[in-house]
């Protein structure tokens, strides 16, 4: 099929997100022709913390697909029966797959639907198109380092869809080199270090300091692993049933069409299935392994509570980390190799690709982005076309806005909603 010269939809990303939203618009019974821009070379889902062990924080029944189309060809129980693992997957009687498991399932998913994907293509800013009077019916996409000439191009839409993903975060004032990593490039980095690692440390309290705790003490059998965790101790991710109803689709309407003070209350009682917080079946891997080395003495997995990374230096090849110590409110230094900084994300930022527009989208009295319940960014009058949202929505539609609990369900919202935006085009 030709290229048409202005698509339906640009995806910005490809994601898990996109991807959802890539096989949702498949599955409309109107044809809507996309096109998806990814800065990456081929799919990869936090493929720098794709460790061994790890294991998926949401039920595979979350997948790209079934809460929106159960009888999807594009299921997890799909995937598992075309790949011959379905009967072992059912003994194995686990809710949570490993990560490597599900990211053969998005490989595999990409893979049967084939979408227009251009990968290497870096969207820097979406425009509306120069000199045009009266209402804007199309938007420029601005690509670099496009995956097809090399150079820069303009790609035209309708609607965007922004699916730009979470934004790591370092401690204030903390860079990151060869010695300083940030944990969503943990993997990669570690593979390419090439002087013997004997002292790490690995900041933060969350489930990605917890995983690379683990993997470190496994991987490096002399080398001494320093935990750094604000918290006393790594605490618990409530994934107990009534918690975790957070995640359902309804719970999207009780954040959205709830009051400040209801929205505060779904944060103030429910950060802790998420954030700042470690699975079970982690935090009891580790105190295995710390019970273990204290019966053989060897003392070799350190845990620092109560203590943040204030200040870090490098000191000829290594790093020299200061730490705070909040119980006894002083600080002091400590002398890596490595220091891994498993300090979190910042939401996604819708801005980082909408250029100028995002200085003329309205926003609300606390200055954040507005968005319609169909994750439509609210735009002047005169832009006609639909800027959607994947993401960076915590404040419109609460906890789930970054993570795949209601991937199935949103992508379908947001291709019901363009298709009834063409539709409406159509007509004019
Ligand atoms: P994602 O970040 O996956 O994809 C965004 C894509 O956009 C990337 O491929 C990026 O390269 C691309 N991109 C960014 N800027 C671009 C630009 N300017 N131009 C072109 N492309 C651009 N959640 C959950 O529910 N269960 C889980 O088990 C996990 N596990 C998990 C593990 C780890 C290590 C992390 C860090 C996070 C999770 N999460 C999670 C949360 C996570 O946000 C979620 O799993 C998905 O990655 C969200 O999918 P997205 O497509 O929105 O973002
Ligand atoms: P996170 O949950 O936000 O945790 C970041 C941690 O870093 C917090 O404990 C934070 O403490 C700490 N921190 C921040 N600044 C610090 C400093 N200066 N010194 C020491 N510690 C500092 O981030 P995450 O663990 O990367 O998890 C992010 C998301 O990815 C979550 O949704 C998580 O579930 C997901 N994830 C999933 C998997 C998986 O599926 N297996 C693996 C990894 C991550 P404060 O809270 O006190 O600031």
């Amino acid at each position: 099929m030709p290229e048409p010269r202005t698509y339906d939809v640009a995806g910005i990303g490809f994601g898990p997100a996109n991807l959802s939203l890539a096989i949702a618009l498949d599955e409309r019974p109107e044809p809507i022709s996309s096109v998806f821009l990814e800065r990456r070379a081929s799919l990869s889902w936090h493929r720098g913390m794709l460790v061994p062990s790890a294991k998926m924080q949401v039920s595979f029944l979350k997948d790209l697909v079934t809460f929106r189309n159960p009888a999807s060809p594009f299921g997890f129980v799909s995937y598992l029966r075309e790949v011959g693992r379905l009967a072992m997957f059912v003994n194995n009687q686990d809710f949570f797959p490993t990560r490597r498991e599900f990211h053969g399932y998005l490989e595999w998913a990409e893979a049967k639907l084939r979408p227009n994907v251009v990968y290497g293509s870096e969207v820097v800013a979406i425009r509306t198109p120069p000199g045009e009077r009266g209402p804007v019916d199309r938007l420029l996409v601005e690509v670099r380092g496009d995956g097809r000439s090399g150079g820069t191009r303009l790609v035209e839409a309708r609607n965007v869809v922004v699916s730009t993903g979470l934004v790591p975060r370092m401690p204030a004032g903390v860079e990151g080199d060869t010695s300083v990593w940030h944990s969503s490039e943990f993997l990669d980095r570690f593979r390419a270090h090439d002087r013997p690692i004997r002292r790490v440390a690995v900041a933060g309290g969350g489930q990605s300091a917890a995983e690379i705790v683990r993997f470190l003490y496994d991987a490096l059998p002399e080398a001494e692993i320093h935990a750094i965790v604000p918290a006393y101790g790594y605490s618990i991710a409530d994934s107990t049933p009534f918690a975790n109803q957070i995640f359902d689709p309804d719970a999207v309407d009780d954040y959205y069409d709830g009051t400040p003070r209801s929205r505060d209350a779904f944060w103030k009682y429910h950060k802790n299935t998420n954030y700042s917080v470690v699975d079970a079946e982690v935090i009891k891997d580790l105190y295995r392994r710390a019970y273990d080395d204290g019966l053989a003495g060897t003392n070799r997995l350190r845990f620092l509570g109560l203590t943040r990374v204030v200040d870090v230096k490098s000191v000829q090849n290594d790093v020299r980390v200061t730490l705070h110590s909040a119980s006894r409110d002083e600080s002091h230094d400590l002398d890596v190799n490595v220091l891994v900084c498993a300090t979190g994300y910042d939401p996604m930022d819708p801005c980082a690709v909408l250029g100028d527009l995002a200085s003329r989208c309205p926003r609300d009295d606390a200055g954040r982005l507005r968005v319609d319940r169909d994750y439509r960014l609210v735009t002047p009058p005169d832009l006609r076309c639909g800027i959607y949202l994947q993401g960076g929505t915590e404040h419109t539609h609460g906890l789930s806005s970054s993570l795949l609990s209601n991937l199935a369900v949103r992508s379908g919202e947001i291709a019901r909603s363009i298709a009834a935006g063409l539709a409406a085009q159509e007509k004019r």
